[in-house]
């Protein structure tokens, strides 16, 4: 198959990329679509034979249920069985964003799209390409990040045209995602609810809107992995091993990677703070020490690692605050 890459700066590219995706969708195709989280795989939710081709193309296992793009209330309230006066607050206050609220599923939602399950994550990207396409469709979208089963998270067209081209009939460009790591996932079927994959929404301004949330810790094991398995220990992997470290100055960096007997010439350093000066043959890469700006470049540059051949990525450790709490997430998983 060969794969169109349409791009999407100019109003009238836009507009014909809008309609090239939702005419496939129509047709029961799957598209990766830009969102201002990570680059989706999309089909409509509502026919399972479309769902069946993601985990096809992903090669993502059965029991992993899919988010559903919405782009309006109407449209979410027709997804579940209750919408219940915590979820309007949520909604309210954070979509469009990277929030996914998991209600009860509506009979209307296909088994497949929810792994079995009865419950369905909803959400209401922010980004208005695809915002725009769902309106154009009028039906929601099934859509889990479009990479590989168990590999990073697109954040750019090139990183998805990397791992699905020839596999998709087509991708839209819609820039650098914004947010750059997926959305907060809030069970809203429990009381109180519960993070069940935290993000750049953090724990605290959730409980600013709905009271306590509770969070689960990062190893979930067994049914409850199985539940939801962006819980799983491992998870979002780079191909190279990935270490997070913390040092003072390039000697205490340099001793800790002694002491693994790991080697600082095929050593790839992401810094924001202690930036290593010191070693020539190391690449560094630095990412600003601002956690909305470090989600956004952070995939981005595990994927550069990646495509460099990298054997040893070293991340600097980060603040032990709410803000930074997605992200450390992510490079724990990545790091298991
Ligand atoms: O930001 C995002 O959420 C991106 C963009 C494309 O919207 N999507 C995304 O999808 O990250 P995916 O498939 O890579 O991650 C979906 C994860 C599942 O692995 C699971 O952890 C959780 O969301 N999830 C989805 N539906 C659920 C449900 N009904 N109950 C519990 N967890 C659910
Ligand atoms: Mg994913």
């Amino acid at each position: 198959m060969t794969t169109e890459i349409l791009s999407t700066h100019t109003p009238e590219r836009f507009r014909q990329a809008v309609s090239s995706a939702a005419e496939l969708l129509r047709a029961g195709e799957v598209v990766a679509l830009p969102t201002e989280t990570v680059y989706g795989l999309a089909a409509n939710a509502l026919d399972p034979k479309a769902v069946a081709k993601i985990f096809q193309v992903k090669g993502r296992p059965a029991h992993n249920p899919i988010i559903v793009h919405i782009a309006s209330n109407a449209m979410a309230r027709n997804c579940v069985r209750r919408w219940p006066p915590l979820a309007e607050q949520f909604a309210r206050s954070f979509w469009p964003g990277p929030l996914t609220l998991v209600l009860p599923r509506a009979a209307i939602i296909p088994e497949i799209v929810t792994a079995g399950g009865a419950t369905v994550g909803l959400r209401w990207p922010s980004h208005p390409f695809m915002q725009a396409v769902i309106r154009e469709c009028g039906f929601p979208l099934a859509a889990p990040s479009a990479n590989l089963s168990n590999q990073i998270s697109p954040t750019n067209a090139a990183h998805v045209r990397a791992q699905l081209a020839g596999k998709i009939p087509l991708i839209v460009d819609g820039g650098q995602s914004q947010v750059g790591i997926e959305s907060t996932v809030l069970d809203l079927t429990v009381s109180p609810p519960r993070i069940l994959r935290p993000g750049m929404i953090h724990a605290e301004s959730l409980a600013a809107i709905g009271g306590e949330v509770t969070r689960d810790g990062w190893q979930a094991t067994g049914s409850e992995a199985r539940r939801s398995p962006g819980m799983l220990q491992k998870h979002y992997s780079p191909k190279a091993k990935l270490l997070v470290l913390q040092w003072n100055d390039d000697a205490e960096l340099q001793a800790q990677l002694v002491a693994r007997h790991l080697s600082l010439a095929t050593c790839h350093v992401i810094a924001h703070t202690k930036i290593p000066a010191g070693f020539e043959a190391t690449n560094v890469s630095v990412i600003p020490h601002d956690a909305e700006a470090f989600a956004r470049a952070l995939y981005a540059e595990l994927h550069r690692c990646d495509a460099a051949g990298a054997k040893l990525i070293v991340v600097e450790a980060l603040p032990a605050t709410p803000e930074w709490s997605g992200i450390a997430d992510r490079l724990r998983r990545a790091a298991a």
